[in-house]
């Protein structure tokens, strides 16, 4: 592994000792410093190979692969069926996501679209009620809410079509199926969400009679989670592949669960899905290059237009996100978010003005709204005029392998286990992500976000996302890999990670352990987590900010290439998470 390979980052690296820069390879030959700021929490280091996700098996199972030969997406793969079985919160067959490829054979990023899709009945009012109101209960808490599964597809393709062909598809399987078969223990993260999530699930005695003890409370810490059903499903798919889910028994079983519900997904909608391979949408940052997720996710729309605002802010340096700049941020996100709000959807259904929203000169133009002395208040905020968006129930993971691949994925089942339902004989959790449709113009969806005709429901459409799996690369080669769960905070969770990293300087580890900041236009409300200092919350009150100080925010699991090697850091928001490498 080239491990030089960062040549802005590795200036942005360079630490700042008694006032002094050193580059870090020169640091790395002196006895360790007793001061060293980006260190002061260590990032797991490796030479060959990293993976960073939320449970500690499936990390390991990624390494596993990668051991064995196996390619940054032979890994992927392989994590993503297994968390289906030790993180079934938001791990996931029965959800979908968005996964970004970078191959360093010929520098190229790709991007796989493996969201839900709602059913060829779905229409414009599904989620509305007989008074035309919008109805939570049809968009979060019933059959309607099921968007028809992409994970075990995209899984495929990627495989498929960027796998190294030296492990087989059975080979990435083996080990989800032999946890599900076998049981896990239950370890803090799964004793901590199940409790959240019991009310939900006691409803469907599919699964209960998995996650819940005879009497309907939750399985404790220490004890077995055993998924028969599961490892059958998985042990279809690894004989017969992404067919063995879309196509026959199972098949059948996740359609009739969805219409006990009282939803209408049907065979065909399962057996006619298809994931998409799409242009990553790219935009340069400080001199890097950044590629993230298209729409049907606005996250990566949002992620470079932001970034491009505070460029063209032109900020000064500073060691720290200081109340200054926090409060430009906050302007631009508002910005963002309220464009959000009006261009972007699945855009196999709508015209997305990508192009226009992540140009700098739009960014330009943008900032001249933005009073460097004043918060905006949100209702003044609007759309712009084009020339021509708590959580855990989402996880993120990023991996990368000796030869420089890489491969950032989010995937989500919407809610912490989403919508409570397993369809009963195939141990598949289904998702509730049809509720990320706009329900009603102007009536926000349970992450508070609002949305309008771009985002409303439709036959086969996708409903509108805010994943960001993002890749940074200098001069074509792969310099960081990131993402995260949260919902309407994925993407400021993203950008506090990027910005704490290519501004401030922080090691990867202080980057992601940070305090961050959220502001999606609507509420408006500047969203801070604990640990902001309260002098920087003041100074932000002062320039008219209404500070909320909220749960923790996102769980961005990243790695960072640096001249020590990967540098892997889980993100300690949420439990179990494991940074892995060789
Ligand atoms: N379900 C949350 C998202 O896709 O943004």
């Amino acid at each position: 592994m080239d491990m030089m390979n960062c040549k802005r980052l590795c200036l942005a690296l360079s630490l700042s000792l008694y006032g002094m820069q050193f580059p870090v390879a020169v640091l790395a030959q002196q006895a360790a410093p007793i001061i060293a700021d980006q260190y002061r929490q260590q990032p797991v280091i490796a030479a060959r190979g990293m993976v960073v996700s939320q449970e500690a098996q499936a990390s390991r199972i990624g390494v596993d692969i990668l051991k064995k030969g196996g390619n940054a997406v032979d890994a992927a793969v392989a994590v993503g069926f297994a968390l289906a079985v030790t993180l079934p919160r938001a791990g996931n067959i029965g959800g979908g996501g968005f996964m970004l490829v970078h191959l360093a054979k010929d520098r190229q990023t790709h991007a796989i679209d493996y969201r839900e899709t709602a059913p060829a009945s779905a229409s414009r009012d599904m989620f509305l009620d007989a008074q035309g109101n919008a109805d939570t209960r049809k968009s979060r808490d019933s059959g309607l809410a099921v968007g028809v599964p992409g994970t075990v597809a995209g899984l495929e393709l990627a495989f498929k079509t960027h796998g190294s062909g030296k492990v087989s598809w059975s080979e990435v399987l083996a080990p989800a199926v032999a946890l599900a078969k076998n049981g896990i223990v239950v370890e803090e993260d799964l004793a901590d969400s199940l409790p959240q999530a019991q009310k939900r699930l006691a409803q469907y005695p599919s699964s209960a009679k998995i996650f819940l003890k005879a009497d309907l409370s939750p399985l404790a810490q220490g004890e077995r989670l055993v998924q028969s059903d599961l490892a059958q499903t998985l042990e279809l798919i690894a004989a017969r592949g992404s067919a063995g889910f879309y196509r026959g028994e199972v098949a059948q079983k996740l359609s009739a669960a969805v219409s006990t519900a009282g939803g209408t997904m049907t065979d065909e909608d399962l057996a006619t899905y298809q994931p998409v391979i799409r242009k990553p949408v790219t935009g340069i940052y400080q001199g890097l290059q950044i590629a993230s997720m298209p729409p049907p996710s606005s996250g990566g729309v949002h992620v470079i237009e932001i970034l491009n605002m505070l460029e063209a802010l032109k900020l000064p340096p500073s060691a720290a996100p200081d109340a200054e700049r926090l409060h430009l941020f906050a302007e631009a996100m508002k910005i963002a978010y309220a464009d959000r709000s009006e261009y972007l959807g699945d855009p196999d259904f709508v015209t997305v003005p990508v192009a226009a929203l992540t140009s700098k000169r739009y960014a330009q133009a943008r900032i001249k709204e933005i009073d460097p002395a004043k918060a905006r208040p949100a209702r003044e905020i609007k759309p712009g005029q084009l020339a021509p968006y708590e959580s855990d129930q989402t996880t993120h993971y990023s991996i990368m392998d000796a030869e420089g691949n890489a491969v950032a994925n989010t995937y989500t089942l919407n809610f912490s286990y989403g919508l409570g339902l397993v369809a009963e004989g195939t141990g598949v959790m289904l998702n509730n992500e049809l509720d990320d449709f706009a329900a009603k113009a102007g009536v926000p969806n349970a992450f508070g976000l609002v949305g309008g005709d771009a985002n409303a429901p439709a036959p086969r459409k996708r409903p509108l996302s805010s994943m960001s799996p993002t890749i940074l690369l200098d001069q074509g080669k792969v310099v960081m890999v990131t993402g995260s769960p949260g919902g309407s905070r994925i993407i400021s969770t993203v950008l506090n990670v990027v910005t704490n990293i290519v501004d401030h300087k922080m090691g990867v580890m202080e980057a992601v352990t940070a305090p961050r900041l959220h502001h999606q236009w609507l509420p408006d409300e500047l969203r801070v987590e604990r640990g902001l200092s309260p002098d920087t919350a003041k100074l932000l009150e002062a320039k008219g900010h209404k500070i909320v100080v909220g749960a923790a925010s996102g769980s961005a699991h990243t790695i960072l290439v640096t001249p020590r090697g990967l540098e892997g850091a889980g993100d300690q928001r949420q439990r179990g998470t494991l940074a892995a490498g060789y």
